[in-house]
């Protein structure tokens, strides 16, 4: 088989045409690839980006550590055993991608990766296609259809739901609005997984932030259509009901299983946890 040919089976049909690409809008994907220093992103972006990056340093940190507790986690299911990882919100990749964390440490770790943004499809694929990548997937879907993520032969070809899974909503559910369910969304999600499967999520709080900062992040992301939709530690761990979290709970990320002291000066706003199904 050539290199690459089985991303040809990631539903070609269904790749929208470039113009579904609007960049004259800023995406989340491209915001944040912004903000990770990278170079994947159209003026509305960048717009949006330096928006952020004017409340000061800790956007950047914040970014960066949430990019680092995602390799953590994966890190940390791998070695608990889990060897297939639905990543759903992948964002464009850059260094330290969950398959190459996976599959460092079990090089036959599956991946099937979703994202609602062409653009990261699209260097998701290229990327896979250079490396002639065969266990891992993508998939172009939205969070809020579910049962099409799992209906989708990307994700039944290559996850085995009969064996644990890690399911990784890394910083992707503060783009989905309370009206649109993100609870419910979780746990249709969840219901789908084994015993044994464990979750990976971050979202972004207003608690480590001023009131003027959080009237930033949200004149930052006014001209994104999904918003920057803060919540509260309640309502982050609401997420993870009925699940068992992982040591040290939820906790703002760079708290997560630290590889490296600490900074307690570094104000990053976002909440993790990985919980698991048992
Ligand atoms: C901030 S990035 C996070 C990327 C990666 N998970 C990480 O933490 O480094 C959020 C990603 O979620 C994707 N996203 C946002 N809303 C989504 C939705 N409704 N369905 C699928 N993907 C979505 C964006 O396109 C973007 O790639």
């Amino acid at each position: 088989m050539a290199q690459g040919d089985d991303w040809m089976h990631a539903d070609p049909s269904g790749f929208p045409a470039p113009t579904d690409l609007r960049t004259e809008v800023p995406h989340p994907a491209r915001v944040y690839d912004f903000l990770l220093g990278g170079k994947d992103h159209f003026a509305a972006d960048r717009e949006a980006g330096e928006a952020v990056m004017a409340l000061g340093e800790g956007a950047r940190q914040a970014v960066r550590a949430n990019r680092a507790f995602l390799q953590r986690a994966v890190r940390t299911l791998a070695g608990l055993g889990i060897d297939q990882f639905l990543d759903i919100g992948t964002g464009i990749p850059t260094a330290g991608n969950t398959h190459q964390i996976a599959q460092a440490a079990n090089p036959d770790a599956k991946v099937v990766y979703v994202d609602n943004d062409p653009i990261v499809l699209t260097h998701a694929r290229a990327l896979m296609s250079q490396v002639g990548q065969r266990s891992t997937r993508v998939l172009q879907a939205d969070l809020r259809d579910p049962d099409k993520i799992l209906a989708a032969p990307e994700v039944t070809e290559t996850i085995d739901f009969s064996r644990p899974v890690g399911l990784l909503l890394v910083a992707v559910l503060h783009f989905l609005k309370d009206a649109e369910n993100p609870g419910e969304i979780v746990s249709h999600l969840v219901q789908a997984l084994p015993p044994g499967s464990h979750v990976v999520l971050s979202h972004v709080t207003g608690e480590a932030l001023t009131d003027d900062e959080i009237a930033g992040v949200g004149r930052a992301y006014s001209k994104v259509p999904e918003g920057m939709n803060l919540r509260t530690r309640e309502q982050v761990a609401a997420f993870l009901e009925g699940l068992e979290l992982l040591e040290p709970g939820l906790v703002l990320c760079p708290q997560w299983r630290p590889d490296e002291e600490v900074n307690p000066d570094d104000r990053v706003s976002i909440l993790a946890a990985v919980a698991a199904k048992r």
